[in-house]
């Protein structure tokens, strides 16, 4: 059975195996980023059957906006429904904390790294439209173009 909760004491370790898990995703820094920013900033976790099988790490902007700073789902889960599963608590969430616009950056299109392909198609099929590439990204390695996407979960024009 799937359930999502807010990161528990003792979790961390679980996120970390999940990363490490995916090195055609994450560079190897990337472990501790994640658990670096567990501390700082809103995780959520999806629980299945007991086991940690995901997780998305988000950071308030500001009282209107967020951004999902890492999210992944335990590699051989993927493509089974988790991560829609989680995206939807997470942003479900959001919305009743006030948030109205939440960003992910991602690998852009204009890169031909193939695993990220599937990363963009999920994103977009759950609604964020791409606003902007941005290369080379502050903070990021250099040939990794990135995809800036958003997704609104109320209207913000006044
Ligand atoms: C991206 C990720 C969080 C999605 O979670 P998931 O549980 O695999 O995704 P779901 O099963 O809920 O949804 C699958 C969707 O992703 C896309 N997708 C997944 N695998 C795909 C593949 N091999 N080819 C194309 N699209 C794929 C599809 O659009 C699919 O949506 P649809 O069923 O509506 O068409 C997860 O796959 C993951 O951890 N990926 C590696 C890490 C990563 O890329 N993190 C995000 C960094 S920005």
């Amino acid at each position: 059975m799937l359930a999502v909760r807010r990161l528990a004491a003792g979790d961390v370790p679980a996120l970390v195996t999940i990363v490490r898990g995916l090195p055609d995703y994450f560079t190897d820094d990337v472990a501790e980023k994640v658990e670096r920013d567990t501390a700082g900033h809103d995780t959520w976790v999806l629980a299945d059957a007991g086991d940690i099988a995901g997780f998305a790490v988000v950071a308030r902007k500001s009282a209107a906006g967020a951004e999902i700073l890492w999210m992944a789902i335990d590699p051989v889960r993927r493509g089974r429904g988790h991560g829609t599963a989680l995206l939807g608590h997470v942003l479900d969430d959001l919305a009743t904390s006030g948030v109205a616009v939440v960003l992910v950056k991602t690998l852009d299109r204009c890169s031909d790294y193939v695993p990220y392909r599937a990363t963009r198609a999920f994103w977009e099929r759950r609604g964020f439209v791409q606003v902007a590439t941005i290369d080379p990204l502050p903070g990021w390695q250099p040939g990794n173009p990135a995809g800036i996407y958003a997704v609104a979960l109320r209207p913000t024009r006044t």
